[in-house]
C-alpha cells in the first residue's frame, strides 16, 4: 500500500497529492508517469509526475478531477493509503543538453510541463514559460513556475487575469523578438499542441508535444495508446508520452480520444450518485442517532 501523505486542493478541480512511494521517487523523471489503483475493484490511470522527493520518499501528482476515479481520488485523505502506484512508465522527456527553451503548458497540462522547467532550470538552462487557462480562478503553480522561469506569461481565455488570449499569441511574440529557442516543449489540450507545433514549424524549432491517450496497461501490450506519428502508429505509453510535434496526427488523435466518451460519462454519473447516496444515508443515520436521543431524554425525564 502506498500512503497518502498531503492533499491540497489547487482550485475547485484541480487536487495536489504528495503519495510515499520511495523506489518510484528514487527513479522517476519529467514527463514520466505512474499508474495507480485506489483499490483492488479500482480502474488503473495514468498520471504523470509533478515533483518529487527521493530522500523524503514521495511523489507529487496533480490530478483533474474528470471521473469516477480522479473524484474519488480527491475525496481521500492523508493517512489513507493507495492500492497500487507503479512506475516510472513511459519515457522521460528529452531534456539534456538544451540551453534555451520554451515550456508550454494548458490548463492541467500545466503541472506536467513544470517539472520540465524545473529540471532544464536546475540543469542551467534559461527556460521560458507559457501557460494557459480557462479562467484567473483555475490558474495553478504560479508561484512554483516563477521561480523556476526566466520569463513566465499566464494567458486566460476570457481574460479575467488581464492576459487574453491563446499560448500561441506570446510564443510567436517571443520567436519574433529572437528568444532563440532551441526547443519548445508543449503539454495540454491536443488543440493547443496543434497549433503550438505549427506555429514552432514555420520557425523551424523542435518541438516535444505530450500525448495523452487512453491507456490500459501502460506498458505496450493492449495497443489502446496507438498515437499516429508520421507514418506510423506508436504507443505512448512505451514509445513516448513524447514525441516530435511536427509529426503528430492531431486530427487522429481527437478523434480516438472521444471513442469511449459514452461509457466514461456513464461511470461518472454512477459515481457522483453514490455520493450522494452515501451523503444521504450519513443525514439518515445523524438525524436517526438525535432523535435516538431525544428519546432516551424523554424516558428519562
Ligand atoms: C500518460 C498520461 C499521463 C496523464 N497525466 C495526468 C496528470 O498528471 N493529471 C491528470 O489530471 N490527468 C492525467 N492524465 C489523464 C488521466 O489519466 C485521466 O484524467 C484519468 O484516467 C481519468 O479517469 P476517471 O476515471 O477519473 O475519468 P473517466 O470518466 O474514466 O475519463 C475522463 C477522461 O479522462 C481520460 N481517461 C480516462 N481513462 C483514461 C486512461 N486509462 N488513460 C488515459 N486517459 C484516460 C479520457 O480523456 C476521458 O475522456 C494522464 C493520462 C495519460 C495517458
Ligand atoms: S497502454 Fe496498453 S499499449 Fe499502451
Amino acid at each position: 500500500m502506498y500512503p497518502i501523505v498531503s492533499v491540497e486542493a489547487l482550485n475547485s478541480e484541480v487536487t495536489r497529492m504528495e503519495i510515499f512511494a520511495p523506489q518510484v521517487a528514487k527513479k522517476i523523471r519529467p514527463g514520466q508517469f505512474i499508474m495507480l489503483r485506489i483499490d483492488e475493484k479500482g480502474e488503473r490511470i495514468p498520471l504523470t509526475m509533478n515533483d518529487c522527493d527521493p530522500v523524503a520518499g514521495t511523489v507529487t501528482i496533480i490530478f483533474q478531477q474528470v471521473g469516477a476515479t480522479t473524484i474519488r481520488l480527491a475525496s481521500m485523505l492523508p493517512g489513507q493509503a493507495i492500492q497500487d502506484f507503479v512506475g516510472p512508465l513511459g519515457n522521460p522527456t528529452e531534456l539534456d543538453g538544451v540551453k534555451r527553451a520554451c515550456v508550454i503548458g494548458g490548463g492541467l497540462g500545466t503541472a506536467i510541463a513544470y517539472p520540465q522547467a524545473k529540471w532544464l532550470h536546475d540543469h542551467g538552462a534559461e527556460v521560458d514559460v507559457i501557460t494557459g487557462f480557462r479562467t484567473k480562478d483555475l490558474v495553478i503553480l504560479e508561484k512554483e513556475i516563477a521561480e523556476v522561469a526566466a520569463w513566465h506569461k499566464v494567458m486566460t481565455d476570457d481574460g479575467s487575469n488581464g492576459n487574453k488570449g491563446v499560448v500561441t499569441a506570446p510564443l510567436q511574440e517571443r520567436i519574433d523578438a529572437g528568444a532563440g529557442y532551441e526547443l519548445v516543449s508543449a503539454v495540454g489540450p491536443i488543440i493547443m499542441m496543434k497549433f503550438v507545433a505549427l506555429t514552432t514549424k514555420a520557425a523551424g524549432i523542435k518541438t516535444l508535444v505530450s500525448m495523452n491517450p487512453l491507456m490500459v496497461d501502460g506498458t505496450g501490450m493492449c495497443g489502446g495508446c496507438r498515437v499516429k506519428v508520421g507514418d506510423q502508429y506508436l504507443h505512448a505509453c512505451v514509445d513516448g508520452p513524447d514525441f516530435d510535434g511536427h509529426l503528430v496526427d492531431y486530427d487522429d488523435a481527437m478523434r480516438r480520444g472521444v471513442a469511449y466518451r459514452k461509457f466514461e460519462n456513464a461511470a461518472r454519473e454512477r459515481c457522483l450518485w453514490a455520493a450522494k447516496a452515501e451523503k444521504i444515508e450519513e443525514q439518515q443515520e445523524a438525524h436517526d442517532r438525535l432523535a435516538e436521543t431525544e428519546l432516551e431524554g424523554k424516558v428519562g425525564e
